[in-house]
């Protein structure tokens, strides 16, 4: 038989991705490849749909022509012999194998003639090969493939046989079948939490559009978690920044399809899913330990319209006594939308609003976009003429500074590839921190945004701008609504660097001597370390609602777990019933911020009846009371990689039934959360993994087999559970973190049937950097074991009373845990 009889469906691997052409007959065959319309009716030009124009079996691809160790692993030499249909085919590659560590392997293919672009982050530099690998590595050599084995199991989690190896100088592309049809991560996309392997593409490359199923977004990650049978998870994380499709297929397998730089990847052996996402943060870096009152209530609007309408909300809050720890200002508070600027007339105020906020431990953060005005009077602008006097700015093809348009009308965009730029923001950020001492960081539009496509003068017609694939990205090229592929950084090609551009200015804004405080709208793996991120312009609809869930437990396995949706949704109006549901849960958003798009009826607690405000007060009190687990979560995502806002399926991966929730989530191990995310309701039905549950606010518990519960769900509770085994911190809460922070702590114990449970609690003065790595923090664990409370103290660094976020450091708190009484056994008790 012909391959073109034996390969089914499902395993059928694209030979003719572009987009937008009926593929013929003629035109496949050109290919080499074979050509069947496939059974179902999908026209071929369907963008998912099954292939029917695929590579043969006997497809030509390279071959492994010699082999060496090395003191990692092994080098081996790659060659084609036959030419694809891409120009620019390598022919002669060089193959790296490094056995890492034992749970951590990285295969590099390079050009041995020509040094190729390669992502400009950090990543640690092995120097030993690891001594008990988890894994095993064959190799095909005719042609060549790769196989990687989980050594404990023998499951296949890597096996590049299955399709031909692509790499020419625009076109480099590897498939593998997949363990299960169980992945995740691949952000940034709206889908479901866990995606579909049903011809799903999903496309990289920044972009700024609202958040819309099938259509690249504003970050890129290309890094997947994936279950294999058994409960046992893996990951693999491709090192490229360049456009690229991730083709999910049924088979289960995966093309990854990339237009530039290398072939770069790590494979991560977990065993379970923490681990995996553990070992992935070893190499892109653990996310900073977040400033306290990021994790309080900030509140934001596009179109206050001026600072005292800003502060009126303010003092609403206040007196309502809604706790909020941060106030926002979008683009209207700069005059003229120009960064640095602040309106002289409307936002007159701007500064003493902000000490108000300050006097009332509130904080200020206001939005930066990176388009520079260019249009000014020279002489007027210092941020774009001395920009100008230091070349700041991204230059197109030509070498001239490149302009596009944005909020203030036309613009030039920093490069922040480059050091120079760095200190010219910082001088810009010093300078107007000096007239508005704001406390943190909005910076938004960093795809780069462009309302232009390419710049003012177009784009060069060329191979970076009409390369000879180009991925699903929206409108199709590149250059839609950013700068031009072909602009110049002075590190590389704006179509290498593209995605990078929000990670290197996160890099760039950071001024005062405390943990920065950042919040981005474009993202890159490593940008944990840097700033938080929000989930961009969503719409104040209950889908939003629901697919808030998934972006933020995706954003926590791609290890930036300061992530949230905007409350109540960005566009359109929101109806009171959802803006309520919608703080409830976004109270359990690892970053909490309501904000809501210019034209709209204000959507801030106060701005609904008298029923509703109070419901959203709850909300965000019991978050305040929750902090001190919160902030311990967070210290464990920064020390351990570990999620804060965490999918089920991490804790119970044995249990196949939590694979797929995106309705429900944890906070750490042991605080499940149950929103309601459909209107006009007063249930929810939730899932509860085996085991013993307390409901958070009565204590009554209910043991689950691992079955589908009614919960009942007024509209002014949201439905929290605690997992039995656990303890959790928490405090009486204020109206800022910082003054809640001075009240005493409760221990709140879910025993288990034989009586034990067991928690901790990370605390520090809540601002200053690095307090872990230089021991100015308290670290403390609890646990309880049928008649005994105990508080153990395995690190306690803090000599002063940390202040002003924290009771004193040891004796105090001691004295009240063991003040504590003895919860009864199977009950609990909140003290
Ligand atoms: C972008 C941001 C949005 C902001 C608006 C105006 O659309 O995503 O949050 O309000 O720009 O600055």
């Amino acid at each position: 038989p012909t391959s073109q009889d034996v390969i089914p469906e499902p395993w059928r691997f694209d030979c003719y991705p572009e987009r937008g052409v009926v593929v013929t007959k003629e035109m496949c065959e050109a290919r080499n490849c074979c050509f069947i319309p496939a059974s179902s009716s999908l026209p071929p030009s369907r963008r998912n749909g099954i292939p029917w124009c695929f590579y043969p079996q006997e497809f030509p691809s390279y071959s492994l022509v010699s082999l060496n160790d090395t003191s990692l692993g092994q080098k081996g030499q790659l060659v084609r012999e036959v030419k694809t249909y891409y120009p620019g085919d390598i022919l002669n590659l060089e193959l790296e194998i490094r056995h890492e560590t034992d749970t951590r392997l990285r295969v590099r293919i390079t050009d041995p003639s020509n040094s190729r672009f390669e992502v400009p982050i950090t990543v640690p530099n092995a120097t030993e090969k690891a001594e008990s690998p988890a894994y095993t590595v064959e190799l095909s050599k005719e042609p060549f493939g790769l196989i990687v084995k989980r050594s404990s199991t023998g499951a296949v989690l890597l096996n590049t046989t299955v399709a031909p190896l692509f790499y020419a100088d625009q076109f480099l592309q590897f498939s593998s079948s997949l363990p299960s049809q169980f992945i995740y991560g691949l952000g940034e996309h709206r889908s479901s939490f866990l995606h579909d392997v049903q011809w799903n593409t999903l496309t990289m490359w920044a972009r700024d559009v609202p958040p819309m199923e099938m259509t690249n977004l504003y970050g890129a990650h290309p890094f997947y978690l994936a279950m294999e049978e058994g409960g046992n998870a893996y990951g693999l994380f491709l090192l490229n920044s360049n456009a690229m499709d991730v083709v999910l297929q049924p088979a289960p397998a995966v093309t990854w399809r990339t237009i530039g730089g290398i072939l770069d990847f790590y494979i991560f052996l977990g065993p379970d899913p923490g681990s995996v996402i553990e070992q992935y943060q070893e190499v892109i870096g653990f996310p900073a330990m977040p400033i306290y009152w990021a994790l309080g209530y900030h509140l934001c609007r596009w179109g206050y319209g001026s600072s005292n309408a800003t502060w009126e909300v303010v003092k609403k809050m206040r007196n309502s006594g809604t706790p909020q720890d941060a106030q926002w200002n979008d683009i209207d508070y700069m005059n003229h939308f120009m960064d640095f600027t602040f309106d002289p007339a409307n936002f007159a105020t701007l500064p003493d609003l902000v000490k108000d906020l300050h006097a009332h431990d509130q904080r200020y953060v206001m939005i930066l976009d990176p388009g520079i005005s260019s249009t000014q009077a020279e002489g007027s602008y210092w941020p774009y003429d001395e920009g100008l006097r230091r070349g700041v700015f991204i230059n197109d093809s030509d070498g001239n500074t490149l302009i596009g348009k944005v909020w203030p009308g036309l613009t030039a965009y920093p490069d922040f590839s480059d050091h120079v730029t760095h200190e010219w923001w910082y001088d810009n950020l010093k300078s107007f921190h000096e007239k508005v001492p704001f406390d943190g960081l909005w910076i938004d539009m960093n795809e780069p945004s462009n309302f232009l496509d390419g710049s003012t003068k177009g784009c060069p017609s060329n191979s970076l701008e009409n390369p000879p694939y180009t991925p699903g990205v929206l409108g199709g090229l590149l250059r839609g609504k950013t700068v031009c592929a072909s602009a110049q950084h002075k590190h590389s090609l704006h179509y290498n660097m593209h995605s990078l551009y929000g990670l290197m200015e996160a890099k760039a804004s950071r001024i005062v001597g405390k943990r920065p405080f950042v919040i981005s709208r474009s993202t890159f793996p490593s940008h944990g370390m840097y700033s938080g991120h929000w989930l961009g312009d969503n719409r104040s609809h209950w889908k939003d609602l629901y697919t808030s869930i998934a972006g933020i437990l995706t954003f926590n396995i791609l290890g930036i777990p300061l992530v949230g949706a905007d409350i109540c949704g960005f566009s359109e109006q929101p109806q009171e019933e959802l803006c309520v549901r919608w703080t409830q849960l976004g109270a359990f958003y690892p970053f909490t911020r309501n904000h809501n798009a210019i034209d709209m009826k204000p959507q801030d607690p106060t701005a609904f009846s008298s029923l509703a405000g109070t419901a959203m007060k709850q909300a965000l009190l019991l978050r305040y009371s929750l902090f001190p687990l919160l902030y311990t979560l967070f210290h464990h995502a920064h020390v351990h990689g570990h999620t804060v806002a965490r999918p089920l399926m991490f804790e119970f991966p044995n249990d196949t039934k939590t694979y797929g929730i995106d309705r429900q989530f944890l906070w750490g191990s042991g605080l499940l959360i149950t929103p309601v995310l459909d209107p006009g309701v007063n249930y929810v039905v939730g899932y509860f993994p085996e085991g013993l549950w307390y409901d958070y606010y009565t204590g009554n518990s209910v043991r689950s087999k691992g079955e589908d519960m009614r919960l009942p769900a007024p509209l002014d509770q949201i439905n929290l559970h605690l997992r039995e085994g656990t303890i959790t911190p928490t405090q009486t809460p204020n109206l800022t973190l910082w003054v809640s922070s001075g009240q005493p702590l409760h221990l709140v114990s879910a025993l288990s049937e034989d009586g034990s449970a067991s928690g901790d609690l990370f605390w520090d003065d809540g601002e200053s950097i690095d307090t872990y790595e230089t021991n100015q923090y308290a670290y403390i664990v609890f646990s309880v074991s049928q008649v005994k409370y105990l508080a153990t103290f395995p690190s306690i660094a803090c000599s002063n009373p940390i202040s002003p976020c924290s009771p004193t450091c040891s004796s105090d708190m001691y004295k009240h845990i063991s003040g504590l009484q003895l919860p009864l056994k199977g009950y609990w008790l909140k003290s």
